[in-house]
């Protein structure tokens, strides 16, 4: 441990002076602490030499993230100004309404946070959780389980429904569990990400108004790609993520607070349990105050900036007919290869695509195959549905028919050399 340098410097310039200098001449060191003194050699056992980073060019076709726009990495490399900058403070504007456009919501707590996607869920949860607050959590996948587990460290009394990994919720299953616990808050996945389904959302809202909850919903996979309507829908709170559908890379979890949910959180007993995403704190930089919480991740929102806008230039609408249109091309080359799709074509989400791997096929060895001879990413199967499907995004800037049909191709020309030499066309159960 060296000296502090306040313990060895003099003012230059008198008592109040901005100018210190640390004093060439330490004081002389006790013998007992002589061993303690700065060393004099550099330990160098962590010292790399690396070479300039050199990321190879990878098509981005799993769950997440998905490749980012050029005009967003470009927009990323730009020198970074001042978080107070008054530019920048303009650009915070035009963020926060661009989330609004994108989410079809006037709510005026709508930022980005600093973090990804689970961030921003965790805000959710954070700032509207008290303990011992029912929370009803809808559970067809992976990121149902993860609100879950979220919402009981925030102290929640946590009610689980779920539907086989695959499957959807009813408005009747739902409004029996709203009946039988009385929630505060209805958490669930808009878009399930680990099995490829879109909740029909329809009717929840008018639901959870009945039954006086708050309707918390997860649009990580769906925000860019598929129809959102949240105050149509009367989502109450929404987070999302940066690396999808918005065509930036991963590093920001757009969130947005309604009316009903912030009068929960003017409410509280107590302060929100965790400090870093504390609204109401965050609500004094992003709103007319201007007042320092964090330095914020000033480049992640010149990308986002970016990102919001070419999705505004499209038009919101264009981009869902986008991404269904490609999905469509998807599902249709993929079944006329004789491969499976995991969900009903109704339920079936634009942005994430989940094919059943075929028996006796080495799932990972396919998609590693993918990568290390094509560049190309695609996803496995999380949790039960490991090693039983694959799972193909088409999300934001990747979503085109180019992108759909060079991975047909190689399914169609390169997929056979993995199946066993007799195999029948029937997928693993799954
Ligand atoms: C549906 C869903 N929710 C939450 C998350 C968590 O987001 P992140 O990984 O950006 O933290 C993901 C990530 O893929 C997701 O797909």
């Amino acid at each position: 441990m060296g000296w502090p340098a306040a313990q060895t410097g003099h003012h230059h310039n008198g008592g109040g002076g901005r100018y210190f200098l640390v004093s060439s001449h330490p004081p002389s060191v006790p013998p007992a602490l002589a061993s303690l003194t700065t060393p004099t050699t550099v330990n160098n056992a962590h010292r790399l030499g690396l070479a300039p980073i050199a990321t190879p060019e990878r098509l981005l076709l799993g769950p997440g993230p998905s490749n980012a726009h050029p005009v967003v990495l470009e927009a990323l490399a730009r020198s970074p100004i001042g978080h107070l900058d008054p530019l920048y403070i303009e650009l915070m504007g035009e963020v926060q309404e661009l989330l609004r456009y994108v989410w079809q919501t006037d709510n005026r707590l709508t930022i980005p946070m600093s973090g990804t996607g689970s961030a921003a869920m965790e805000a959710t949860l954070a700032n509207t959780v008290e303990p011992g607050d029912t929370v009803l959590v809808a559970v067809m996948g992976y990121f149902g389980l993860r609100l879950a587990e979220m919402a009981g460290r925030y102290r929640a009394e946590v009610i689980t429904i779920e539907r086989p990994w695959g499957e959807a919720f009813s408005l009747d299953e739902l409004e029996a569990a709203l009946q039988e616990h009385k929630p505060t808050i209805l958490a669930m996945v808009h878009a399930e990400t680990s099995t490829g389904v879109c909740q029909p959302m329809e009717g929840i809202g008018e639901l959870c108004r009945r039954h006086d909850c708050l309707l918390l919903l997860d649009t990580v996979t769906s925000l860019g790609g598929v129809p959102l309507y949240l105050d149509e829908w009367k989502v109450d709170l929404a987070y999302s993520c940066s690396q999808k559908g918005l065509s930036c890379p991963p590093g920001l979890g757009p969130f947005t607070m309604g009316p009903r949910a912030e009068l929960k959180l003017m409410n509280r007993q107590g302060k929100v349990p965790n400090w870093y995403l504390d609204v109401s704190l965050l609500n004094q930089y992003w709103g007319s105050d201007r007042v320092y919480h964090h330095t914020a991740p000033v480049n992640m929102n010149f990308g986002i900036r970016e990102a919001l806008r070419l999705l505004a230039d499209e038009g919101i609408e264009a981009s869902w007919a986008r991404h269904r249109s490609n999905a469509e091309r998807l599902w249709a080359g993929l079944e006329s290869l004789g491969l499976e799709l995991h969900v009903p074509a109704e339920l079936r989400l634009p942005t994430l695509t989940t094919v059943r791997i075929p028996e006796g096929v080495d799932g990972k060895a396919f998609s590693r195959h993918l990568l290390d001879r094509h560049g190309i990413e695609i996803g496995g199967g999380l949790g039960v549905l490991a090693g039983k499907i694959w799972r193909i995004g088409l999300m934001g800037y990747n979503s085109t028919p180019e992108n759909v049909d060079r991975l047909l191709n190689l399914l169609e020309t390169e997929l056979p050399a993995f199946r066993p030499s007799q195999a029948p066309l029937a997928a693993v159960g799954a």
